[in-house]
C-alpha cells in the first residue's frame, strides 16, 4: 500500500537537506532526519548566486546526485521499503528569489530521483504561483493549514535562514516572510571567523555583548515592509553589511540578534496582531537554538511564545514538501488565499519515472 510522501528540504541556510516521511491521511509524520552538508557543498551552494551558467548547471546536477544519495542512505537508515512511498516532493535549492521581478529558481535536479529510486517527483513549486501573480513564497502556509489549525487561532514563526510566519486560523491562515532568520548572524560568523565557523552556537556570541538598541531601531525601521512579501537572502549579505556594519566585530553579533527579533516582530505586530487576535507563537526552524534569539523575540513580542510541540520544529518544512507532493500527485489544487494567487491551483512539475 502506497500510504506516505516524503519531503526533501533544504533551506537558504544551505546547512543540509531535511528528509521527512509523513503518512498524509492520518496527519502522522513517521520519521525525519537532517543530514548535514559538507562546509565546502554549503560554501558552494552559499556561492552559487553569482555564478555563471556553466556552474549552476554543474551545481545542479550535483545536487540531484547528492538528494538521490541522501535519500536512499535516509530509506537505509529507517528500514524503510520505497514501495510504500507514492511520491516525493522536491523543494531544491533556491539559488535567486525576487518577487518584484517575478522570478525565482530552485535547483538540484529531479531526474536522478524519479529514474533512479523509480518514484514520481513533485517539484517547482514555486513557479506556479508567481505566474498566477503571487510572490511564490512563503509555501508552508498550505501544509499550516493542514496540519496545525484548530478552533483558536495562533502564530507559527519558522526561523531558517530567512524567517517567515504565519496566521493560522481554519479559512483564514496566511503567511509572508517577515525579515531575516538566522541569515544575518550566520553571515557575520562566517565572515568574522573566515568560514571556520557558520553560526552562532545557542546564541552565546551574541549573549556576551550588549545589543546597540538606537542603531537596531534606525536600521529595522528600513525592513517594515509595506505590504507582504517574500525575502531573498541576498538581501542580507555582502550589500547589507557593507552597509550597515561595514567594520564587523564579534560585539556586533549582539546587535545583529537584536535586530533579527526586532524585524521579525514590528512585521508580526504589523501584519497580523493589528488585525487579528492570537496568543500563542510556535517557533520552528534551526533559530530554536538560538537562545538569545528566542529572548529578544519574548522581549519584544506580546504574545507565549514556545517552540513547536505538535511537529518536530526541524521537521515543518520538509513536512510540508511531502503534502504538496501528495496534493499534486492527486491533482488537489490549493486555495488561492494560501498563495496569493488569482485563482487557485495545482502546484508543482510532475516527473514520472
Ligand atoms: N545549535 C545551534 N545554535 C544556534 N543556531 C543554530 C544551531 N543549530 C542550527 N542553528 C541555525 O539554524 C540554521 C539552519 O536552520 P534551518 O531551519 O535549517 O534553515 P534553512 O531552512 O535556511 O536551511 C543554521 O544556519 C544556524 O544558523
Ligand atoms: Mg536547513
Amino acid at each position: 500500500m502506497n500510504k506516505f510522501a516524503l519531503g526533501l528540504m533544504s533551506g537558504t541556510s544551505a546547512d543540509g537537506l531535511t528528509l521527512a516521511l509523513l503518512n498524509v491521511k492520518a496527519k502522522k509524520l513517521v520519521c525525519f532526519k537532517n543530514y548535514a552538508y559538507p562546509k565546502n557543498l554549503q560554501q558552494t551552494i552559499l556561492q552559487a548566486p553569482s555564478f555563471n551558467t556553466a556552474q549552476i548547471a554543474e551545481l545542479n546536477f550535483k545536487l540531484g546526485k547528492i538528494y538521490l544519495a541522501l535519500t536512499q542512505k535516509f530509506l537505509k537508515d529507517f528500514k524503510i521499503n520505497k514501495n510504500n512511498i507514492s511520491v516525493i516532493g522536491l523543494h531544491g535549492q533556491t539559488v535567486y528569489h525576487n518577487a518584484e521581478k517575478f522570478c525565482t529558481l530552485q535547483i538540484g535536479e529531479g531526474a536522478f530521483l524519479a529514474k533512479i529510486l523509480g518514484i514520481p517527483v513533485v517539484n517547482n513549486f514555486r513557479p506556479a504561483v508567481i505566474s498566477l501573480g503571487g510572490q511564490g513564497a512563503p509555501l508552508v502556509p498550505i501544509f499550516e493549514d493542514y496540519f496545525f489549525a484548530g478552533k483558536t487561532p495562533k502564530i507559527l514563526l519558522n526561523i531558517g535562514g530567512i524567517a517567515n510566519c504565519s496566521y493560522v486560523q481554519k479559512g483564514k491562515t496566511f503567511g509572508f516572510d517577515c525579515g531575516p532568520g538566522n541569515v544575518l548572524s550566520d553571515f557575520a560568523i562566517s565572515k568574522l571567523t573566515k568560514e571556520k565557523q557558520s553560526f552562532d552556537k545557542d546564541g552565546k556570541i551574541a549573549a556576551k555583548n550588549k545589543a546597540d538598541i538606537k542603531k537596531a531601531k534606525e536600521i529595522a525601521k528600513k525592513f517594515l515592509y509595506k505590504k507582504i512579501i517574500s525575502l531573498d537572502r541576498n538581501a542580507f549579505t555582502k550589500t547589507f553589511f557593507e552597509k550597515y556594519f561595514p567594520h564587523l566585530t564579534q560585539k556586533d553579533l549582539a546587535t545583529l540578534n537584536y535586530l533579527t527579533a526586532l524585524i521579525i516582530a514590528q512585521n508580526i505586530k504589523k501584519f497580523i496582531l493589528k488585525k487579528y487576535n492570537a496568543e500563542n507563537l510556535y517557533i520552528s526552524g534551526g533559530g530554536v537554538y538560538n537562545k538569545t534569539l528566542l529572548n529578544n523575540l519574548k522581549n519584544l513580542l506580546p504574545l507565549n511564545i514556545k517552540i513547536l510541540n505538535t511537529l518536530n520544529p526541524m521537521a515543518k518544512e520538509a513536512a510540508c514538501f511531502a503534502y504538496l507532493a501528495y496534493l499534486n500527485f492527486n491533482k488537489m489544487p490549493v486555495n488561492k488565499i494560501l498563495i496569493g494567487t488569482q485563482k487557485n491551483t495545482i502546484l508543482g512539475a510532475l516527473n514520472l519515472p
